[in-house]
């Protein structure tokens, strides 16, 4: 058995995050493939040592690979102009796809089969909507039950489970945006956003340099009477639900003694991965099993973690996996967790956020805990499929 390979970050890059909506989203007139051809465009002129042929492999996580999305790694990667020669793949597995995508490099790398991937994560929620194209297995319906797969009744039944009060949601969502607001003010995303040309609501050209979504100053008392868009008599609001987004992000990994060769820094290594399954009806809660087996396997817990960036699908299901792994505070203002935001006010493009708050932890390891040794990332996704990943200082 050969011994494994330690897997670094070179660098991550990510779109700003636009509203998935035919009028009012920035990246109406973008198409996915655009996106992601920004990034790998943008990759190769950020670091000039890595030339597109020396690239082994890429592989692109997407919640819907359908319509504009279908094999989109490999698509865009061809409409980029890129050398045919090189392998492209898309990864699915609903919302984690993205970070699936990068814990499959992480794995290449660490066996040695290659020494240099790109990985990431694109989504357009309104060129390919949620649940688009989807014919499922009526005999999965012996086992679990139609009306309690989609998200927003998830959320839901979350939220009445582990007893999420509206206010409790409310001041969540609250202090997501305006995290998201003060980091975006202070520059905190400069490094990861890649400015893409977009367009205003009133059809204007413009380059988008900032995600849409993030509301400055977050209307607290209309949030609290905002009715559920999935349940008569429910609790979870689209204050308190991820919106539908569209975006991209991207990540350049490669074996330390490939990145030494070429003469390139990185502050990060890739430490442990782990997946968890879970009942889709209450599918939000995934990453309570997905971080256990990780802090299991590695004998690690959570005051062991610098960053932590938990995927805000919905309030409900965030604040159910932070109390339930003492992650950080019961209520927001969190210390840990997502401090320059989390997807409520960033953002979720299904596929893209794996892999997006892999790229945003490692910038907050590096900006806000230069001591600690370790960053943790973790999202759920649809179906009951939820991932976490550990990343380590070197
Ligand atoms: C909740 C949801 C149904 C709402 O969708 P929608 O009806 O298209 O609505 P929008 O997101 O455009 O929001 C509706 C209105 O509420 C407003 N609103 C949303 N959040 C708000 C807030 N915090 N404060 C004030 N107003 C708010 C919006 O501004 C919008 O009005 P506008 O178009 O005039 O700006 C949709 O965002 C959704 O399905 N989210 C979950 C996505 C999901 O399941 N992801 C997967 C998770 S695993």
């Amino acid at each position: 058995m050969t011994k494994l390979k330690e897997c670094v970050f070179i660098d991550g890059v990510r779109t700003p995050n636009a509203r998935a909506h035919n009028e009012k989203g920035w990246f109406k007139n973008v198409r996915p493939d655009e996106l992601l051809s920004a990034l790998y465009t943008a990759m190769f002129k950020r670091n000039p040592k890595v030339k597109p042929e020396d690239i082994e492999a890429v592989f692109i996580g997407t919640a819907n690979p359908s319509g504009m999305q279908n094999d989109i790694g490999r698509l865009a990667w061809i409409a980029t102009g890129l050398p045919l020669s090189v392998p492209s793949q898309t990864i699915c597995n609903q919302c984690p796809s993205g970070m699936s995508a990068t814990m499959d490099a992480a794995r290449a790398i660490r066996t040695g089969e290659v020494d240099i991937i790109l990985a990431g994560g694109v989504e357009d929620m309104e060129k390919v909507p949620m649940g688009a194209n989807m014919d499922f297995p009526m005999r999965m319906f012996q086992y679990i039950k139609p009306e309690e797969l989609p998200m927003g009744m998830t959320a839901e039944k979350v939220a009445e489970m582990y007893k999420i009060s509206v206010d409790d949601m409310v001041n969540f969502a609250a202090h997501s945006n305006l995290n998201a607001a003060k980091a975006r003010n202070e520059g905190k995303f400069k490094n990861e956003i890649i400015p893409v040309m977009g367009k205003k609501e009133d059809g204007t050209d413009f380059l988008v340099e900032n995600d849409q979504w993030i509301r400055d100053k977050p209307d607290v008392a209309k949030m609290k009477t905002m009715e559920s868009p999935f349940k008569q008599g429910g609790v979870v609001s689209a204050a308190t639900s991820s919106p539908l987004t569209a975006g991209a992000a991207l990540l350049l990994m490669m074996s330390r003694e490939k990145a030494d060769k070429l003469g390139l820094s990185y502050s990060y290594k890739y430490s442990f991965g782990t997946q968890a399954g879970n009942d889709p009806s209450v599918m939000g809660i995934g990453p309570i099993e997905a971080v256990k087996r990780l802090f299991a396997k590695t004998g690690l817990g959570p005051k062991d973690m610098g960053a932590i960036e938990l995927n805000e699908a919905f309030a409900s299901q965030s604040l159910a996996v932070i109390r339930e792994l003492k992650l950080d505070n019961d209520n927001a203002p969190f210390k840990k967790v997502n401090t320059w935001g989390g997807a409520m006010a960033l953002g979720h493009p299904l596929g893209e956020s794996g892999a997006r708050i892999i790229v945003t932890l490692l910038n907050r390891m590096k900006a806000d805990y230069p001591k600690e040794k370790y960053g943790l990332a973790t999202l759920c996704g649809g179906f009951g499929n939820a991932n976490a990943v550990l990343i380590e200082k070197v």
